[in-house]
């Protein structure tokens, strides 16, 4: 089943979904593939700061807000970082590499595996006033240490593999409660069974393993201790909540996933039996954790990160969980919500017992004996005589070695995903609670991912509004660790590169009114003049901000910052481009033309798209004001101003500017620039039927998150500005100072200077593109040419000087250098010839695209 034609699955599997979405209207709607407002590539990152030593694998992170200290483990090396400035010089690190005999010992058994010689440090945690204490795989003979603080060094190491994994890739969680080291994990080297362990001086506590199926190729993902003694009315204990992806192999098939994740608990006082389970868990009890949307058959089976946001009292700890699913061909990710309230009720459920038939595991219908196994010992066991789980009878101990499983699983807050995305592999998520301008307190998600980026989601009423997607890394690679400051209000992100520091929020990235208030983002508002960070706002009376509507407040005139008007003078006949770019995802551009709205059928050859507007042939009566509206969440806001003039072509011919000497090329090289821009061309054909069929080879298959730029459906037609913009190299006078510009798309090729490994949607994604006018006819013979610019000599406008990337599009910046050669027949051959090449495309776009859906 699994080599079988993924494409023909796809086809299947879309028809679902579209019936799916289409036809079985939800009590809830799920919206599948939310849409980042913002996409912020690394440099147009504000106040981000990184770290990197001459080491890898910054994965390990203990943050000590008080302190002001971050403290990351790597391979090799323990670093104590300033928080306020991860890269500030007052770094502090300790090198720790597993000795040579012990790296030699581990060649020689690991064979090739030589990058896992290291020590990779995977538990690093506060131990006391003085000390941190800090284990790694020390290159396959795992060692522990002590790390005293004030020196910053290690004060003692010993022997781990009673607490650490051997294998640095191999799940791993652990934690410190009253001087005692839980840690979970795989901790042999081969064929051991994972454990979960307890140590305190050299004395070591553990789970039962006469019985196979406590746990089954578990991957541990996190643990957490949960203070339920406090303020108890039954007297209950403290619990170790361990959270796990697991083999099924009681229950014969979940939906077809041979994996399902599972929350574990264990009781902080259990002393384990006094003959039955001597020191070994008497408490430990598992069950599955539900993330699905079965209506659209979507079950998120793997658990990859936990975040537990605990808002005061243990009662309203809240588990956040991002979850991927397994089936490949869809890489989808999702939040869950748990509540411990659900939890806990799970464990106060029915049993599971393995009843040896085919249908194996099912519900324990008989007696169970008392006192109830599992449980703590709370005031009730203690009435009874049991005052530590010593004192358990056998009968009970039996029971709870054979019924470790219970019968009902837990399931998300609301019963379905909180939030899920299409395309993406969700690492790590952490949930930060502030109270907006209404007084009222959002959860904002910050969710790594598995090729570098993050996305901030903010959870409004019942829904989610992300409002953007940044990216962290220049070269992909998965967020491991993912850590908050919310006092700090600071965000720290380890990989296998680096470790990042990012504020929560960085308003001022948001330049007008408009892109303040629309952002939704609750730590941002507007006072008038910038975009402000609410939290450091003395007088916030002033402060625009609207998290539920994100759309009111910036209508009053004074509100924003007036929009500067450019004026550009041009060339009868020749065609312009005006720039246009909008920030926002969301936003569909719309044109006026002297306050008419620009409409398809205008009866000029106009072409608009993403970064601008090209008008073709420019004529007198074109003169005037265009104004470029951003059309977002029921709004429209001015983008770009432009008052245009136009000159006569011949009567009026100002000199070229000076800087631009007047280029004479020859014939030989028009034709090596046509014969560039058809290879380009021909290149992005390959490209794209490349990606069509690496999206449909199996081999590729993997966990790569493969998908096209975001733009991709829309940008054939594009005519992708940057102009004022923040693009690098080129400011605004490159884009405007000259007289015209016209900006042309010779090809985008798919994987060109994007950030994402490319790949097909599988749904076709909104939002639509917006749309685009054709051109009455875009045969020669409508060509606005002037009759007499055809004796004029010299042939081609300035060389493509520019050759630039953005959002995947390369695209070639031509210059037109002199009034005379822009009028030249040649000229208008050159445009006619770029635009014929965006018409293909476009429609080279539409055959491709039933393909695409159709995989
Ligand atoms: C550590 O980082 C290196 C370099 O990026 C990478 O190749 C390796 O897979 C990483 N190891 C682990 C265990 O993450
Ligand atoms: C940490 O950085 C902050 C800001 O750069 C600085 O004020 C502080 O003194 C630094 N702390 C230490 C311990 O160096
Ligand atoms: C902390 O633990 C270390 C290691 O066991 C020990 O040497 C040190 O004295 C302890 N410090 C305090 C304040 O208890």
């Amino acid at each position: 089943m699994q080599k079988m034609s993924s494409c023909g699955r796809k086809v299947h599997l879309f028809i679902l979904l579209i019936l799916g979405v289409t036809l079985c209207p939800l009590t809830h709607t799920v919206d599948l593939d939310n849409i980042p407002r913002r996409t912020v590539p690394l440099h147009d990152l504000l106040d981000y700061k990184q770290f990197s030593h001459t080491v890898y694998n910054y994965t390990t992170f203990w943050l000590e807000e008080e302190q002001g200290v971050l403290y990351v483990g790597a391979r090799g090396a323990i670093f104590a970082l300033n928080m306020s400035d991860i890269d500030d010089s007052s770094m502090k690190v300790i090198q720790w590499e597993a000795v040579t005999a012990k790296r030699i010992d581990c060649q020689e058994k690991r064979g090739h595996a030589e990058t896992d010689c290291f020590n990779y440090i995977r538990f690093l945690k506060r131990f006391n006033e003085t000390h941190l204490y800090t284990c790694g795989t020390y290159a396959f003979h795992p060692h522990c240490a002590y790390i005293e603080i004030e020196n910053f060094t290690l004060s003692s190491t010993f022997e781990g593999k009673e607490k650490c994994p051997y294998d640095p890739t191999i799940g791993y969680t652990g934690l410190i409660v009253d001087n005692k080291i839980y840690t979970a994990t795989l901790y042999k080297f081969h064929g051991g069974l994972a454990d979960i362990k307890r140590s305190f001086q050299q004395r070591s506590f553990r789970m039962d393993d006469s019985l196979p199926y406590s746990l089954n190729e578990v991957n541990f993902i996190d643990s957490v201790l949960v203070t339920e003694s406090v303020n108890s009315s039954v007297g209950d204990d403290d619990k170790i909540y361990l959270f796990f992806t697991e083999k099924l192999g009681e229950e014969n098939a979940f939906n077809g996933k041979p994996l399902v994740t599972r929350v574990a608990r264990v009781c902080k006082s259990d002393e384990g039996g006094m003959r039955t389970l001597q020191r070994k868990w008497t408490s430990f009890l598992k069950t599955r954790i539900v993330c699905s949307i079965p209506e659209y058959g979507f079950y998120f089976n793997i658990l990859r990160g936990i975040y537990v946001l605990n808002q005061g009292s243990w009662q309203s700890t809240i588990f956040y969980g991002v979850f991927i699913s397994q089936w490949q061909n869809v890489q989808t990710s999702a939040v869950c919500q748990y509540t411990i309230a659900d939890i806990r009720k799970t464990f106060e459920g029915p049993f599971k017992e393995d009843q040896e038939s085919p249908l194996r595991w099912s519900r324990y219908m008989d007696k169970v004996p008392e006192p109830r196994p599992g449980s703590c010992i709370t005031d009730e066991f203690r009435r009874k005589g049991f005052k530590t789980s010593l004192d358990l009878p056998d009968i009970v101990l039996d029971f709870v070695k054979k019924h470790p499983l219970m019968d009902e699983e837990v399931s998300p807050v609301g019963g379905h995903p909180i939030f899920v995305k299409k395309n993406v592999n969700y690492t790590k998520i952490v949930v930060d609670t502030i109270t907006a301008l209404d007084e009222k307190e959002y959860n904002v998600m910050f969710i790594g991912t598995v090729d570098g980026w993050l996305h901030k989601v903010v959870n409004i009423g019942s829904s989610m509004h992300m409002i953007e997607e940044i990216q962290l890394y220049k070269e992909p690679q998965p967020v491991e660790s993912l850590v908050l400051a919310s006092t700090q209000r600071m965000l720290y992100i380890g990989s296998q590169s680096a470790v990042i520091q990012l504020p929560l929020a960085s308003c001022r990235k948001y330049s007008t009114c408009f892109d303040c208030v629309l952002a939704r983002d609750p730590y941002c508002g507007w006072d008038g003049k910038a975009c402000r960070e609410v939290q450091m706002e003395k007088d916030r009376s002033q402060l625009i901000q609207d998290i539920v509507n994100g759309n009111k407040g910036c209508l009053d005139s004074g509100a924003d910052v007036p929009l500067e008007v450019m004026s550009r003078r041009v060339q009868r006949g020749s065609d312009i481009f005006l720039p246009c770019r909008l920030s926002s995802n969301t936003a569909v551009a719309r044109w006026e033309i002297n306050e008419v709205e620009l409409r398809a059928d205008g009866g000029k050859d106009y072409r608009q798209g993403d970064g601008g507007l090209v008008v073709m042939g420019v004529q007198a009566a074109d003169a005037g004001d265009y104004r470029c509206l951003a059309q977002e969440n029921g709004v429209r806001y001015a983008v770009a101003s432009y008052n245009i003039s136009v000159a006569d072509g011949l009567a009026t011919s100002p000199p070229s500017p000076p800087s631009l000497p007047q280029r004479q090329i020859s014939k030989g090289r028009e034709f090596i620039y046509l014969i560039a821009i058809a290879v380009l061309a021909a290149v992005t054909f390959v490209l794209s039927t490349l990606s069509v069929y690496l999206f449909c080879s199996p081999a590729k298959r993997g966990d790569y998150n493969m998908r096209l730029p975001r733009s991709a459906t829309v940008e054939l037609q594009n005519i992708s500005g940057s102009c004022g913009g923040k693009e690098e190299g080129e400011g605004e006078e490159g884009c405007y100072s000259g007289d015209r510009f016209l900006k042309i798309i010779p090809g985008e090729g798919a994987t060109a200077g994007n950030h994402r490994t490319p790949a097909v949607e599988l749904l076709p994604p909104p939002p639509p593109p917006p749309p685009l006018p054709l051109p009455p006819d875009p045969s020669p013979s409508s060509s606005t040419a002037d009759p007499a610019a055809a004796t004029t000599p010299n042939g081609l406008p300035g060389l493509p000087h520019v050759l630039r990337k953005m959002n995947g599009n390369s695209y070639v910046l031509l210059r037109q250098a002199g009034e005379t050669e822009a009028t030249s027949p040649r000229y208008h051959s050159f445009t006619e010839e770029l635009s014929k090449m965006l018409e293909k495309r476009k429609h080279a776009q539409l055959v491709e695209k039933p393909d695409e859906s159709s995989v």
